[in-house]
């Protein structure tokens, strides 16, 4: 990968291989020449305004001590607190996590939500603990993040292997360190703890919501379209299953246990109950092992990446036979790959505005929290499509007045926002 040494970089990264981080910096790049006057101020954006790492000892079951690496990185706050998951995976790395908040400030500028961005996780795979250990483990990070979390500082929610118990954990163990329960620290609840309905499936709703209108300014029918989907967790799987309904056919899914492929459309619904039964799509009895390299060549509508970053790559891309991409996970194109699949004419609408939907109805858990009134479902999905619509909208009239792609198109919104609140405020002190 192409790095970026003109940056300054912190000293606690590794200069030769930034990671995420350096994807990130180069997304800043190319948005930089579109800012006017604002570039005076772009250098906020490169680096976060806060990390903080702690160390998260827990006793194991068998009575010996585990100590696991924990994050939470706040990017950005100009706009209002930050706000982003947190996510338990053995992979983890600062590097990571800081992209992963400067995303959120991004996705949360350009669907105009009021927060900034932030992102936490735990080096850990949480596969090989137990429930009781995972709890210790998540009170015990809460507690170590606690003093810069908070309901007007920094809103953790769910990411990759983190769910509504995991948000309750953390909603307690937060209640109790300030003696009073505070249902607004965390969103992606329980609907029993002050969730939100809807919250679970917002993700992938928003995914499909604007592969919809996608489709429409590409001249795709969404049913009969093929589908093909990475990732069949909350993201990949309720966007699969949305697909499905309006009639399209989802041909191959991936995950880490495997890949199925089915020319004439795997059945979603029967996937999804082998997926809740077995851990993942292999061995599925209702399609084909395919190659998992192979999966990215398959000619299809829609290609759906929902599970980790850096998946469409210079190694791939040129063999992406896809006509839309809509990224439901965070960071899966690296910029050299993006650039590939913009030459090959691939349209691909950018995480920062895909898998918004997740960030929106966080939103408005937090909002029925702070006010204790809560909506519908109905209601919840409505606002959710129409906000998801409207924001695809203005940044698609923004990639056509500049010839730009989705993706640049999202940074020039959302940075334009992010730095107008920086100037306004001013430098303190
Ligand atoms: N959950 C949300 O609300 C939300 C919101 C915005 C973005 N995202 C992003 O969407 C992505 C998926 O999140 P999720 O909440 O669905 O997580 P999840 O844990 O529910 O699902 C993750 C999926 O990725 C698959 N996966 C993991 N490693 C893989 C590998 N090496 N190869 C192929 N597949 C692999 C898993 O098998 C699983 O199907 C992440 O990038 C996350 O940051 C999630």
């Amino acid at each position: 990968m192409s790095q970026t040494p003109t940056h300054a970089l912190p000293s606690y990264l590794n200069a030769e291989d930034l990671g995420p981080w350096g994807n990130y910096l180069q997304q800043v790049d190319r948005v930089t020449p579109y800012l006017g006057s604002l570039s005076r101020w772009v250098e906020t954006l490169k680096r976060p305004k806060r990390s903080l790492i702690v160390d998260v000892p827990i006793e194991l079951d068998n009575g010996t001590i585990a100590h696991f690496e924990g994050y939470r990185v706040q990017h950005n706050v100009s706009r209002g607190p930050g706000k982003g998951g947190v996510r338990f995976h053995q992979d983890v790395t600062l590097s990571e996590v800081m992209a992963l908040a400067a995303w959120m400030s991004v996705k949360n500028a350009a669907v105009n939500l009021p927060y900034g961005g932030a992102k936490g996780g735990i080096r850990v795979d949480p596969r090989k603990l137990s429930a009781s250990e995972l709890e210790r483990m998540t009170r015990r990070y809460t507690s170590e993040i606690g003093v810069i979390i908070g309901p007007s500082k920094d809103i953790p929610a769910p990411d990759v292997n983190t769910n509504a118990q995991t948000m309750a954990w953390m909603m307690d163990t937060y209640s109790m360190n300030e003696g009073a329960t505070a249902t607004g620290v965390v969103t992606g609840k329980p609907i029993a703890l002050g969730g939100s309905l809807g919250r679970v499936e917002a993700t992938g709703r928003g995914v499909f919501v604007v592969a919809c209108e996608a489709a429409r300014d590409r001249n795709i029918d969404v049913a009969g379209a093929r589908v093909v989907v990475q990732g069949f967790g909350n993201v990949g799987g309720t966007a699969a299953r949305l697909f499905h309904e309006a009639g399209a056919k989802v041909i191959a899914a991936q995950d880490h246990t495997g890949t199925v492929h089915n020319a004439a459309g795997l059945d979603v619904h029967k996937l999804l109950s082998h997926v809740s039964q077995t851990g993942g799509v292999g061995g599925f009895s209702g399609g084909q092992a395919l190659d998992k390299n192979e999966f990215w060549t398959l000619e299809t509508e829609f290609l759906i990446p929902a599970a980790l970053e850096s998946q469409i790559t210079v190694d791939n891309a040129a063999k992406v036979r896809a006509k839309i991409v809509v990224e439901g996970a965070n960071g899966p194109t690296t910029p050299e790959a993006d650039d590939i699949l913009a030459e090959n004419g691939v349209y691909v609408v950018p995480d920062v505005l895909a898998n918004a939907g997740g960030v929106t109805v966080s939103y408005f858990e937090w909002v029925q929290d702070f006010s204790s009134f809560f909506w519908s479902e109905e209601e919840i999905n409505q606002r959710l499509e129409r906000l998801m619509r409207e924001a695809y909208a203005a940044v698609a009239q923004v990639s056509r007045e500049h010839k730009v792609t989705l993706r640049t198109a999202a940074f020039i919104v959302a940075c334009t926002r992010i730095l107008q609140a920086r100037q306004v405020r001013g430098l303190y002190p």
